[in-house]
């Protein structure tokens, strides 16, 4: 597995229509409100963390992981988003190991994985928490 040439960073100012495509590209944009731009951009504008990994070839941006946080307890990962081309080298695991850095070791790091990713997060060593709970959105 090698990783293409990365720059991983915080995003701060990430225009909607990158999240979008790498939403799109990941696979990811099915679960999300790819074809509303404005909440898109409220889910951002409303984020603590948003770390991109870019290719520093040509700064396509091909990863995203998008961070609700207080910097002092705990860390959401609301999503985890890879472009297709580059699924498989290594790049989900940078961010999620960048956002570690960044929020630094008194933060646990927590999400909720789609089936399909779960081996993913099983693979890095993220430990299940069974006793989770959720009241699903309705709108
Ligand atoms: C899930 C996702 C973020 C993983 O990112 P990635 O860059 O493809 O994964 P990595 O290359 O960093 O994977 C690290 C390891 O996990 C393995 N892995 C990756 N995806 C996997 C999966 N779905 N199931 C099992 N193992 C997986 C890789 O093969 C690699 O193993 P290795 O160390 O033996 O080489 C990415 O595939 C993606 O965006 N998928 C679609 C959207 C999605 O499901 N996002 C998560 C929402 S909860």
């Amino acid at each position: 597995m090698t990783a293409p040439p990365l720059v991983l960073a915080r995003e701060a100012a990430l225009p909607v229509a990158e999240f979008r495509r790498v939403l799109a590209e990941s696979g990811l944009g099915a679960t999300r409100p790819v074809d509303d731009a404005a909440r898109l951009g409220e889910m951002l504008a409303g984020a603590d963390l948003v770390v991109g990994a870019r290719l520093r070839a040509d700064g396509r941006l091909v990863g995203v992981a998008r961070c609700i946080t207080d910097h002092a307890w705990c860390c959401y990962v609301a999503e985890l988003a890879v472009s297709r081309d580059v699924q498989g080298l290594g790049v989900g695991q940078a961010l999620l190991g960048e956002v570690r850095q960044l929020v630094g070791p008194r933060v646990s790091v927590m999400l909720a994985s789609v089936p399909e990713s779960v081996g993913f997060y099983e693979r890095i060593g993220m430990q299940r928490v069974p006793d989770a709970f959720t009241w699903k959105r309705s709108g």
